[in-house]
């Protein structure tokens, strides 16, 4: 597509959006008395308005029914909770309702999954991770590692950039994949690098995985609700994410898991129990003995946390309304246009460069900028005009144009503000 830079044209991309009227399902912050820039999604979505509805609709449940809301008197019984979300998750990662449930939050996620999918046996014992992954992650790989009595130095391999560049290469995930050959136990990286925005090739990096007698799972954080995912067809083992990023489902909120449907009914995995992963029909029969529910709800532990994953299903709603396909169509065009502004701005000037693959299929919505330069201060500069963007140690900012929400004019005035800045 042919961008250019100014105002009529980002007004003329807005016209022609189908997806334009969703930006008023959503509050939008205001600063300085007006709409901000708001492009930090990928941190922290925005609130549908129809949040309220559902989040009200249980406190009537509770207020009205006491203890009954579990099994009856209103239209989602709180004993089957989480099934409520399984159809419209399934369609978001591309998994089977069998292979999908929203619990927990991110991390605890990760190390639940861990205990079920990390078997390190004999010298088959090293996970290759992306360097630089999430803190979380990291913390999470150093303590399961030191839990199976493993030295993080020696089991943990964390692929960087070649040197001068960014991003990983495809090619030298595979040749680390393939070198590691029979050491290898697990591959776990972020679906979306958070830092950089790159996107991983997480077909052709779970075949590599396999190919080495390894099991493949992601960190889909800054994947789910950004970038349409296959996750059964690409036979991804076990994957998790968190809700209140793209998902807009509120600061917090519950996590989800995919695991795929080959392990529904695998006996051999450890696992971490609770309850509400326990054989259904049997669970009020309060036995001994840990029976799984088949699939994905048999890693659950506790019963739901029904208030806030009430604003998850209203965001689901959002999702399944447009589909995760029509997202993608303009998230490519509007990211495709904020990049193109920021070059055009900055011409040959050494202040930044966008470090996010220029290729749209390695990257979701977000761009990350490095400033080499003045980089707190062009931050600063843009959130005192109304840019709400994310700051990230030691020098990068990251904005992400979100296509429920922002539009071509929001990216537009970004960019403008971002010059001006540079212009000071
Ligand atoms: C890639 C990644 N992993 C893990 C986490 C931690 O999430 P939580 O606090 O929900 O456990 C985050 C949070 O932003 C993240 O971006």
């Amino acid at each position: 597509m042919i961008y250019e830079n100014n105002l009529s044209f980002a007004q003329q991309l807005d016209a022609a959006d189908p997806l334009k009227a969703y930006r008023d399902r959503f509050y939008i912050p205001q600063v300085n008395g007006k709409d901000s820039y708001y492009f930090t999604g990928n941190s922290l979505g925005l609130q549908p308005k129809s949040v309220r509805g559902f989040v009200e609709e249980e406190l009537k449940g509770w207020e009205t029914l006491g203890v009954e809301g579990h099994f009856e008197g209103h239209s989602k019984p709180w004993a089957y909770y989480h099934k409520f979300s399984k159809e419209a998750l399934g369609r978001l990662v591309g998994a089977k309702p069998l292979e999908v449930v929203s619990m927990n939050n991110l991390t605890v996620n990760l190390h639940l999954l861990m205990v079920s999918f990390f078997r390190p046996k004999g010298k088959r014992n090293k996970i290759i991770c992306e360097a630089g992954a999430f803190p979380s992650d990291q913390y999470m790989f150093e303590s399961q590692l030191k839990f199976h009595g493993l030295n993080p130095d020696e089991a943990l391999i964390e692929l960087a950039p070649r040197s001068g560049e960014q991003t990983l290469r495809t090619e030298d995930i595979l040749k680390a994949i393939a070198d590691c050959g029979d050491e290898l136990a697990l591959v776990l990286i972020g679906g979306v690098q958070y830092y950089t925005g790159q996107l991983f090739d997480m077909k052709t990096i779970t075949e590599a995985g396999h190919k080495a007698g390894a099991l493949v799972g992601f960190d889909l954080a800054h994947a789910f609700g950004n970038v349409p995912l296959q996750l059964h067809d690409w036979g991804v083992d076990f994957a998790t994410w968190c809700s209140y990023k793209y998902l807009n489902s509120g600061p917090g909120n519950v996590s989800g898991i995919f695991v795929h449907e080959r392990f529904a009914e695998d006996d051999s995995l450890n696992r971490f129990a609770g309850w509400w992963g326990y054989t259904e029909d049997k669970r009020f029969l309060m036995q001994k003995g840990f029976e799984p529910m088949p699939g994905a709800d048999g890693w659950q532990l506790s019963n739901v946390n029904v208030i806030s994953t009430a604003a998850h299903l209203a965001s689901l709603e959002i999702f399944d309304e447009v589909g995760i396909e029509a997202l993608r169509t303009k998230s490519l065009k509007l990211t495709g246009f904020m990049e193109f502004l920021i070059r055009d701005i900055s011409g040959d000037e050494d202040t930044f460069e966008i470090i996010t693959p220029s290729n749209p299929e390695e990257r979701g919505c977000q761009l990350s900028i490095f400033c080499h330069k003045n980089g707190r201060a062009l931050f600063d500069f843009l959130t005192k005009e109304g840019v709400i963007a994310d700051w990230r140690e030691p020098n990068v900012i990251r904005v992400a144009p979100v296509p429920l929400y922002n539009s071509f004019e929001d990216v537009y005035h970004f960019a403008r503000l971002l010059s001006e800045a540079l212009k000071q």
